[in-house]
């Protein structure tokens, strides 16, 4: 196996980043490279074919991960090239090394049009690419050390097969086999992009030594467990680790045909949160507290490209007579949701200090407000309802993997309209 550094790939990068955010150009990035970046000759992991007559449980449930879909998915591939147009293609491998590993580590990419992948390349973060990573030298822009050849690493190490090695792997049990791209971090702003794994990290589940594997390699909600083989000519096991990888991707899961998978997510999304209402009267106007606990996630919620997507309070007041007085969170015609509502997301500051989603711009945090795991946040609406009525309060968190202003700006007329989950619901009576 040949393994070549490549060095310039990054002098590369950062050029461009120079040149994109001129204020940073003083800062030292040689911190950076604590990593040296690795290359392998093309077809050097696996394709997942590979794997699949003997793991075909696994590979049915990875097939529908968002991990297979990772280069291929539109909205990725939107987003990844309005950072090419607008950086010169200073992010073309940045981006690529989380979403196209393969093509990264086997000099397939650049160029950004994949002209060079071929088809193991092509199917995202495979199986080959997560059972050939022996360390993780740092938490975040995918730190991880690949070592491919017939040796996979897993957690167990005490089964045998006829067609390769068994290594085991402790990080393959941790969360920071997962923090190695589950965090993103501006390479020349060092602005958290992404912080799922350093939230995950200083909350109280990774205190009680709950992982990203026990909620999201298990099947259904919370912590599950799946017995059985992870091959036919395996071991019975109390618990074979689940691949299905589900988050709130229940849009995209649907639009690519993967129904089931969408209703995975949803129910995820469902897990999560969980609304408590209580009011106080002052008059003719009425103090509305609603409080939104995280219930169900080991991280913040959203997390994760929480910049693309949007979470909001939606809170509809009707009096006695069942007409609408107040309404917050509405969605419109053209199905965007109401700007004044409450939103949980973060937002970046560019480098004119404007609020931004393109991540590539992210000088500073501009807006976060987001809901810390088994944590709350509380908001107060005033409320004109004057007395000797009664009144009907509905409260709904609501959540969409993207929003529509996105989908219209890079999809025009024919944008689909990006649905809307619901969280959770409440409702409170105030006489
Ligand atoms: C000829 C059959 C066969 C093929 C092909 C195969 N495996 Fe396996 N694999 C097995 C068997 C059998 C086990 C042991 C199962 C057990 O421990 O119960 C196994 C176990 C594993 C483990 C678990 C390691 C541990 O102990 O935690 C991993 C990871 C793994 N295989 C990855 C792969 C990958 C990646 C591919 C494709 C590149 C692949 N396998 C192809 C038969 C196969
Ligand atoms: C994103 C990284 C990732 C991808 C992609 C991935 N795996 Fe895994 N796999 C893991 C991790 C992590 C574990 C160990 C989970 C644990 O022990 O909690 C695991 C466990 C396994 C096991 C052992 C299951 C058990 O419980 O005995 C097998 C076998 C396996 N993977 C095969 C595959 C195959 C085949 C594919 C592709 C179809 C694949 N994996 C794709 C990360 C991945
Ligand atoms: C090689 C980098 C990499 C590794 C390692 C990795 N992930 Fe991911 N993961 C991604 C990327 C990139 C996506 C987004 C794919 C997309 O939506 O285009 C993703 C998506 C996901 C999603 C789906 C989110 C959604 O919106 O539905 C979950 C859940 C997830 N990962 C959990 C994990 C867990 C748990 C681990 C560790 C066992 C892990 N990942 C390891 C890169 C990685
Ligand atoms: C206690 C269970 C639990 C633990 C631990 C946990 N998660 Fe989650 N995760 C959830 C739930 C529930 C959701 C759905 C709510 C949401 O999307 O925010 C979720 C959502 C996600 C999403 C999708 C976010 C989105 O909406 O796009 C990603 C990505 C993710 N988790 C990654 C991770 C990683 C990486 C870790 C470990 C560092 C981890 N999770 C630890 C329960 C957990
Ligand atoms: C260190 C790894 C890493 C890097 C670098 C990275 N991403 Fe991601 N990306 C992720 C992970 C992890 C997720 C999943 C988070 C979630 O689902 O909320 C993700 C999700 C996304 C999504 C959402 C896709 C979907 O289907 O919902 C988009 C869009 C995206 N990334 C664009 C980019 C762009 C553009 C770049 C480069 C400027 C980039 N990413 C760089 C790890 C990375």
């Amino acid at each position: 196996m040949t393994r070549i550094t490549v060095p310039a790939l990054f002098v590369f990068l950062f050029a461009g980043l120079f040149f994109l955010l001129p204020a940073l150009a003083e800062v030292d990035l040689s911190n950076q490279l604590v990593v040296e970046e690795q290359q392998f000759e093309p077809g050097s992991f696996e394709s997942p074919g590979a794997c699949l007559g003997c793991h075909p449980g696994i590979h049915q449930e990875w097939s529908h991960s968002m991990h297979s879909f990772a280069w291929k998915n539109r909205w990725y591939q939107d987003d990844y090239q309005m950072a090419h147009s607008e950086t010169g293609g200073a992010t073309d491998v940045l981006c690529g090394a989380c979403h196209a590993p393969i093509a990264a580590r086997t000099g397939q990419l650049p160029p950004h049009d994949a002209s060079r992948f071929d088809d193991t390349s092509k199917q995202g973060i495979s199986c080959d690419f997560c059972h050939t990573i022996t360390d993780v030298e740092r938490p975040y822009n995918m730190g991880n050390i690949s070592s491919p050849g017939n040796m996979k690493m897993g957690s167990r190490g005490d089964g045998s097969s006829p067609y390769h090695g068994i290594e085991e792997s402790a990080l393959h049990r941790s969360s920071t086999f997962c923090g190695a791209c589950h965090n993103v971090k501006h390479p020349a702003s060092d602005v958290m992009i992404i912080d799922t794994y350093d939230d995950w990290k200083e909350g109280p589940y990774a205190a009680e030594g709950i992982t990203c594997q026990n909620c999201h390699m298990t099947p259904g909600t919370g912590i599950g467990s799946n017995p059985g083989k992870s091959s036919p000519m395996g071991m019975d096991r109390d618990n074979v680790a689940f691949h299905g990888f589900v988050g709130g991707s229940s849009f995209g899961q649907r639009k690519m045909g993967n129904e089931e998978q969408a209703k995975l997510a949803e129910e995820m999304l469902k897990a999560a949160a969980e609304i408590e209402l209580s009011s106080q009267r002052n008059d003719s106007q009425v103090d509305l507290l609603v409080e939104v606990h995280n219930v169900g996630a080991g991280h913040k919620i959203p997390t994760g490209v929480t910049y693309i997507r949007k979470m909001w309070l939606e809170v509809v007041v009707e009096d006695d007579s069942g007409s609408v007085v107040y309404h917050s969170g509405a969605i419109d015609e053209q199905n965007h949701v109401d700007p004044e509502a409450v939103f949980y997301r973060l937002l970046f500051e560019d480098e004119e200090g404007n609020l931004t989603g393109k991540s590539w711009r992210a000088t500073a945090i501009g807006y976060d407000r987001r809901i810390p795991a088994k944590g709350s946040d509380r908001e107060i609406y005033t409320l004109d309802l004057p007395q000797g009525r009664s009144y009907e309060v509905t409260v709904r968190l609501m959540y969409r993997s993207f929003t529509q202003e996105t989908l219209d700006f890079h999809e025009g007329e024919d944008a689909p309209r990006i649905e809307s989950v619901e969280m959770a619901r409440q409702t409170l009576r105030i006489p």
